[in-house]
């Protein structure tokens, strides 16, 4: 289990983790979600003892990660796949890890195997490997020392969506053991596959956070016509309150049903009428981002996708 109490992180006046408060449970898998510049990884640095909190504490299983003895054993950990010796092979980075945590020989073959890394690409050099194959190394050195904690720092970054399909069956089986898995992410879409409870981070701050399921279970109904005014006009004219998002979508508490009535009456043609599921998240997530964008934290990221 992961315990996060009242973290703050500040650089001089600028506060990157805001009163910050969550827990990672065992046997599930925790997302942390949040766009760019969020807070997401300044959070696990405290975690794992990269950086100290301003306020507040960051315990792995009851205690600082420094207070763990051989923390390798306890706790995986993967920040930056690509921060990894560029000049080594795979074989070799697995080998060190297992020296250094004391563990037998077998452990870096059952490694490779776990990450579906080949004898060949175990035994070609780190900065000859695909951003994917990072990945699956990187998550080796964390998996190698059958740890009970998992921190992931975006790891499914570079991975396709079979990559991505491996990752998910690979940490719901660590959960289902018992184990204890949190994992960051920028996109939605790519956490939801994967976890079962969700923490939203924006600005520093938590916006929302609960199981996947109570999240994605906004209730309400998402409608679309070719006029989304006239749709949200005629729905006020009833008493209905509604709200249109940038794109076009309509949303209000009423049940689909109703919504369609009153477009029938109206003589508005939907072009869209279903339960909002997840939209709300969705939405929320995109005003996350959205805001984030105007205050240019994400100016590099802009500039490579230019
Ligand atoms: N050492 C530092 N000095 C000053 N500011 C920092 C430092 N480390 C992080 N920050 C700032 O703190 C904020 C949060 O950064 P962080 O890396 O935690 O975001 P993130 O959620 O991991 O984003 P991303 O999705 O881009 O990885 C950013 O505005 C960042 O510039
Ligand atoms: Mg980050």
């Amino acid at each position: 289990m992961i315990t996060i109490e009242s973290l703050t992180r500040t650089y001089g006046d600028f506060t990157a983790v805001d009163d910050v408060s969550f827990t990672a449970e065992a046997g599930r898998v925790t997302g942390f979600l949040g766009p760019n510049g969020a807070g997401k990884s300044t959070t696990m640095r405290v975690l794992v003892g990269l950086t100290p909190p301003t306020r507040g504490s960051a315990t792995i299983l009851g205690r600082r990660f420094a207070e763990l003895p051989n923390p390798g054993r306890e706790v995986g950990v993967l920040l930056d796949a690509s921060a990894q010796h560029a000049g080594r092979t795979g074989r070799e980075i697995l080998t060190i890890a297992q020296r250094t945590m004391g563990l037998p020989k077998s452990a870096v073959e059952e490694t490779l195997a776990k990450v579906s890394l080949t004898a060949t690409e175990a035994d070609r050099r780190v900065r000859n490997y695909s951003l994917g194959m990072r990945q699956r190394l990187g998550i080796g050195t964390a998996l190698i020392g059958d740890p009970e904690v998992l921190i992931l720092d975006e790891p499914a970054n570079g991975l396709d969506p079979a990559g991505i399909r491996w990752m998910r069956d690979l940490l719901r089986g660590f959960a289902d053991q018992g184990g204890t898995v949190l994992l960051s992410s920028h996109l939605l879409h790519e956490i939801e596959v994967i976890a079962d409870d969700l923490v939203v981070i924006g600005q520093g701050r938590i916006v929302a956070q609960g199981s996947k399921q109570e999240l994605l279970a906004a209730a309400g109904t998402l409608a679309r016509a070719d006029e989304a005014s006239a749709l949200h006009g005629a729905l006020a004219d009833k008493g209905i309150a509604a709200t249109v998002s940038i794109d076009g979508a309509v949303r209000t508490d009423a049940d689909p049903a109703a919504v369609g009535q009153i477009a029938l009456a109206a003589g508005i043609a939907l072009t869209e009428l279903r339960p909002a599921d997840g939209a709300g998240l969705e939405e929320m997530f995109l005003e996350l981002t959205a805001a984030s964008q105007r205050e240019g934290h994400t100016d590099t990221t802009e500039g490579a996708a230019a």
